[in-house]
């Protein structure tokens, strides 16, 4: 069997040999291609990063296959996290979609364009949850919940993985493990507090499920968790990866994260570092070279036992064994011509259109009629082939991309009146504003392309203030002077505090960073050939200060309801009174948070109604059903996203106000009435209380509706 190759291996191998295994190293780590050869042969090597080419990538494993003493193959790993060259949106924008499969088959892609390059392994999908929009690396992210994460994360993770026997075949990370989205005020790589029963409910649940979903390997992660480094932490990679969740794949540490520990404070030198990370259980180490210099003499002080070391390279073994690397021909990788396939722009032309976000459309602004006579393109992302892609794009290219000022100029000739006003995001220049005026005033509606340049977001890229960056406000403060309709279309990392915009404007489609067909995709909704369908993964806060708002927050003791609510600038001067109603809520913010988890329009209007439980009660090992009616009522066909929430109304642990148990995204024609039917069982309500996984009966409320603020009512009770 695999498993008796792998440990007949591990018999084989000398410590030395073991250990290069354990060492994964970055391109430019040796001096020169013949040094880097030369480690591949002595076997001191386990796998490369960014290393790209099938030239390049194949003579080093035919290396490491026929010249090396055991004919190890290397896994060459690359951050393949939103497409290769075709670039899809990035993870938050394709979480918008609620459309999983959707995301399977762009990571599919992905995978194809990534593997006729010799990349075996890529970084990704990340499955960290974030409730903090000034975290960079939220772009990566599928926003707050749980449920829609694991979702996705078992999606992408079957998208990049494919049928392992097929050569396009590349291993998936489930990174990064665990609880970095958490990060201190959103600055990276920071500190994180997460007690037992958040991890369990919440951050934990992406990683099970890529697990379920047969993910090849895990990366450990940057921050420290209640005070342990996430990669020395044998709470989260010992008692829960590998002794509960019984985890046979293999860890590698994040770029440096072993050695990181030292100014954690947590290990006084490489040698400690080493230590903890092995005997946490992370099997290789990215870039840092804590393993190489340190087992064997930790091995010989007995300090380290070699059955700890034989375990990490069976992990490692056992995972290039599933991935065929042994048996695959190396040599045969998928011809590079499908790079940038006509089928691959169109499918990445297809998420991006489900992955954007209709937040207002006033009186119907939307869609514009193809015939409108002049419009007027505006803004600093209308044009910015780069920004467009997003962060974390290696190998995409911006020369690929299709931009909307190029898209909206194809359709519409010299009835497209391009004037960015703006160069870019952080542009605070207003030497192109009377020109964007003029060009405003003679169009008969404004299209304004906001947002974020893509190094705004990402990996160390965190802002403190999540507003439009430079004066983009003070420009459409301007063009809505003109009278003239306005329309955003907002480019962006993150969700970000767009209050004011969403006031000024007529229209609003949250687009994220939406890659390579930004423009043929912006322009299908835009005019109309297609209704939005996106609906917000994440909650958008009305300011930085809100954060932390995500919709399944706790109700308090003092929960404010909208009546309680006294603005900061209605309170009398010089009141005496001693408090303002004693509620949990802000004087400037109010109790709402700018739009809620799970939001989205359309074209048309969805009416819900009906709403049916088969049964009042739930047993035990039984199940109910629970069913609304969803009805267009308005003139355009478009899809809908029904959305199932629960709230378990009193828990040995105080519970969420409300938790995403179900969606299914519907497509009606006008008129059409379908009656969307969710099933609940026990196991759904099960949560952590602090001891153990419970189910615990009493009481529930249910709600089907559009988004996690709105719906329809009901209750039972589980017996
Ligand atoms: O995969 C990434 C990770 O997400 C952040 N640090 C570097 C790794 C490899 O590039």
């Amino acid at each position: 069997t695999e498993e008796e190759k792998v440990q007949e291996l591990v018999r084989q191998m000398t410590l030395d040999e073991k250990i290069g295994q354990m060492q994964q190293v970055s391109d430019g780590f040796y001096p020169t291609e013949e040094a880097l050869k030369q480690a591949i042969r002595d076997g001191k090597v386990g796998s490369v990063l960014n290393v790209v080419g099938p030239e390049r990538v194949g003579e080093l494993q035919r290396i490491a296959l026929q010249e090396s003493k055991h004919g190890i193959p290397l896994l060459f790993g690359r951050d393949v996290i939103h497409g290769y060259r075709t670039i899809f949106p990035i993870p938050l924008g394709m979480a918008s979609s609620w459309e999983p499969e959707a995301a399977e088959k762009s990571m599919r892609i992905a995978a194809v364009e990534a593997s006729s390059m010799g990349i075996n392994w890529t970084f990704a999908p990340m499955m960290d949850i974030t409730w903090d929009p000034r975290w960079g690396r939220i772009a990566e992210s599928c926003g707050e919940d749980p449920y829609l994460t694991s979702l996705f994360a078992a999606a992408m993770v079957k998208g990049f993985q494919g049928n392992v026997d097929d050569p396009t075949a590349i291993a998936a990370c489930a990174k990064h493990y665990v609880g970095y989205g958490m990060s201190e005020a959103g600055r990276d790589y920071n500190t994180t507090y997460i007690p037992e029963p958040l991890l369990r409910n919440v951050h934990l649940r992406p990683f099970k499920a890529a697990q379920d979903a047969g993910v090849l390997t895990f990366m450990s992660a940057f921050n420290d968790l209640n005070g342990v480094p996430t990669s020395g932490n044998e709470f989260t990679l010992k008692q829960i990866l590998r002794d509960e969740w019984k985890y046979d794949g293999m860890v590698v540490s994040d770029w440096g994260s072993i050695e990181e520990m030292i100014n954690h404070g947590f290990a006084a030198d490489k040698r400690q570092a080493a230590e903890i990370a092995v005997k946490a259980g992370v099997d290789m180490e990215m870039a840092t070279t804590c393993y190489v210099e340190n087992l064997k003499s930790l091995i010989e002080e007995g300090v380290v036992s070699e059955q700890l070391i034989d375990e990490c390279v069976g992990n490692i073994l056992r995972a290039k064994m599933k991935l065929g690397l042994f048996t695959k021909p190396y040599d045969q990788m998928v011809s590079s011509d499908t790079i940038l396939a006509a089928s691959h722009l169109a499918e990445a032309r297809e998420m991006a259109r489900k992955s954007m976000v209709l937040l207002k459309n006033k009186n119907n602004t939307l869609p514009i009629s193809k015939s409108v006579q002049r419009l007027a393109v505006i803004g600093p992302l209308a044009d910015a082939p780069r920004d467009q892609l997003g962060t974390w794009v290696f190998d995409g290219n911006e020369d690929d991309s299709t931009t909307p000022r190029a898209a909206i100029g194809q359709m519409l000739g010299n009835r497209m009146n391009y004037s960015p006003g703006l160069e870019y995001s952080r542009d605070k220049s207003t030497k192109g504003f009377a020109d964007a005026l003029a060009a405003a005033k003679t169009s008969d509606a404004i299209l304004f392309f906001a947002g974020e340049e893509a190094i705004l977001s990402g990996e160390a890229n965190a802002r403190g203030i999540i507003n439009l960056p430079g004066i983009q406000t003070q420009l459409i403060t301007e063009l809505k002077k003109t009278g003239k309709p306005l329309v955003l279309v907002v480019m962006a990392g993150r969700p970000l505090a767009i209050g004011a915009e969403l006031e000024m404007a007529d229209a609003v489609l949250y687009a994220w960073h939406p890659g390579t067909m930004a423009g043929p995709s912006i322009t299908d909704l835009l005019f109309g050939d297609f209704s939005p369908s996106g609906k917000l993964p994440v909650t958008f806060v009305k300011g930085a200060g809100q954060i932390p708002f995500y919709y399944y927050r706790k109700n308090t003791g003092r929960p404010a309801t909208e009546d309680d609510f006294i603005y900061i600038d209605d309170i009398p001067r010089n009141s005496k009174q001693l408090s303002l109603g004693f509620k949990s809520m802000h004087l400037d913010y109010g109790i709402s948070p700018l739009l809620p988890f799970g939001y989205g329009l359309t074209y048309t209007e969805f009416q819900y109604s009906n709403l049916v439980l088969s049964s009042g009660e739930m047993t035990k090992d039984g199940s109910i059903t629970v069913s609304a009616d969803v009805k267009n009522v308005g003139n355009f066909e478009a899809e809908e996203i029904v959305q199932l929430y629960v709230h378990d109304k009193v828990g040995t642990l105080t519970r969420p106000i409300k938790e995403l148990k179900g969606f299914d995204k519907i497509n009606l024609k006008p008129g059409d009435v379908r009656k969307v039917s969710f099933q609940l069982k026990p196991e759904d309500l099960q949560f952590f209380n602090g001891k153990a996984y419970v189910i615990e009966p009493g009481d529930f409320d249910v709600w089907i509706g559009p988004n996690s603020a709105e719906g329809l009512q009901g209750a039972f009770v589980l017996k």
